[in-house]
């Protein structure tokens, strides 16, 4: 198994390095959340909701690209990034690259 490493920046500018499972079927939103970063999520992970925003600081071109419904639903955000991603649109698998990603989206008790 592969393990992915991952540089998160929180919005007051810490920077975290973690370790993802490729093999658990995780989406980066749902690992995010389960190391401590409350992100509201309220789509449960539709690509419904854009409060998972992330701007994927390093290996973005790596990743599958987003599809049709990520993109518009990028297009609602009043801010938004040329790397931005929804995080519960990238699965965590083998083929993952290790990322840098700044939270960018909506977090609980905002
Ligand atoms: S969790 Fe709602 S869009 Fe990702």
């Amino acid at each position: 198994m592969k393990d992915i490493h991952i540089t998160v920046i929180d919005k007051q500018g810490n920077k975290q390095e973690l370790v993802a499972p490729s093999d658990m079927g995780l989406s980066l939103m749902e690992f995010l959340k389960a190391s401590g970063y409350p992100i509201l999520a309220t789509c449960g992970g539709m690509a419904l909701c854009a409060t998972c925003h992330v701007e994927v600081l390093k290996n973005y071109e790596q990743l599958p690209e987003p599809t049709n419904d990520e993109l518009n639903m990028l297009d609602t955000l009043p801010e938004v990034f040329p790397t931005s991603r929804l995080s519960c649109q990238i699965k965590l698998t083998e083929e993952t690259p290790d990322l840098e990603v700044a939270i960018r989206g909506e977090l609980e008790g905002e």
